[in-house]
C-alpha cells in the first residue's frame, strides 16, 4: 500500500528508533508491515536479535548497496500494507534511492542547530527525487525528535522546522523507556504500552496514516 522511508544526512537523529516504532503501530492497526534495513550499521536488525518482539518478525536486511534498495522495496511493497526503510547516515546516494521508491519520506530532525542544517541537505534528496520522477511523490515531512520540552530549543524545534517550508508532524520527546525498549528487542508499543512516549508514536502513526490516504 505504501513505501515510508526515513531519511537524514546527520547521524544520531532517531532515525532508526522512528522507523521500529512507527512499525508497531502500524501493525496495531492491523496492517502488515515490513522493516528494511539499508543501513549497513544494522541497527534495526540489531535491536529486533535483542529480543523476541514484532520487530524480529519484520525486519529484512537489505544489501549494503543503493542500487537493489528500490527494487526490494517495491517487492517487498507486493506482501506488506507499510513498507518502512531505514537508511543510513553520511550515505546520500543510499537515501536518494529511498526517496525515489518512497510515496512518502520522512525527515526526523533533533533540536539542535547542527542537525537543522543536515536537514537541508536530506531535504534536497526527496526534491531531486521528485523532479527524478516528475512527481509529487515522495511527500516530504519534517518529524522533531529527541524533543526536550525544558529547553528553548525543543520548544522552538517545530516552529524553526516550519520555517524550512515543509509541514511538520507530531514531535517524539527524548524519553528513557524509548531506548529502554530497545535494550528488550521490544517496541515502545510493546515494551511501555501505557507510557507518555507511545501516546507520541501513536500521534506520529496515525497523522502519517491520514496523509497516506489523502
Ligand atoms: N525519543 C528518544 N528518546 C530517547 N532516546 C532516543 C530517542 N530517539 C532515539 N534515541 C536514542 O538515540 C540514539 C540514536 O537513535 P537512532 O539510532 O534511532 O538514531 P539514527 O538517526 O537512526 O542514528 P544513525 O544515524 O546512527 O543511524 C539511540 O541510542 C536511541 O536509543
Ligand atoms: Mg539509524
Amino acid at each position: 500500500m505504501a513505501i515510508i522511508a526515513v531519511a537524514g544526512r546527520k547521524g544520531g537523529v532517531g532515525k532508526s528508533t522512528i522507523v521500529g516504532n512507527l512499525a508497531a503501530e502500524f501493525a496495531a492497526m492491523g496492517r502488515s508491515v515490513a522493516v528494511l534495513d539499508a543501513d549497513p550499521q544494522n541497527s534495526l536488525v540489531a535491536w529486533a536479535a535483542q529480543g523476541d518482539g514484532m520487530l524480529a518478525r519484520s525486519v529484512q536486511k537489505v544489501p549494503d548497496s543503493a542500487d537493489t534498495l528500490r527494487s526490494r522495496a517495491h517487492k517487498a511493497e507486493k506482501d506488506a500494507d507499510i513498507v518502512l526503510i531505514d537508511t543510513p547516515p553520511g550515505m546520500p546516494e543510499v537515501g536518494y534511492q529511498a526517496a525515489l521508491a518512497a510515496d512518502l519520506l520522512l525527515l526526523p530532525c533533533g533540536p539542535s542547530p547542527l542537525d537543522l542544517f543536515a536537514l537541508k541537505e536530506a531535504l534536497s534528496w526527496g526534491l531531486k527525487a521528485r523532479a527524478e520522477r516528475r512527481s509529487k511523490k515522495p511527500r516530504i515531512r519534517f518529524v522533531p525528535s529527541k524533543v526536550v520540552m525544558t529547553t528553548n530549543l525543543g520548544r522552538g524545534l517545530a516552529s524553526s522546522l516550519k520555517d524550512m517550508g515543509r509541514k511538520v508532524l507530531p514531535g517524539i520527546g527524548q524519553r528513557v523507556v524509548v531506548a529502554e525498549a530497545v535494550v528488550r528487542g521490544l517496541t515502545v508499543a510493546e515494551y511501555a504500552p501505557d507510557s507518555p512516549a507511545h501516546e507520541e508514536f501513536r500521534k506520529l502513526a496515525k497523522a502519517v496514516d491520514k496523509l497516506l490516504r489523502r
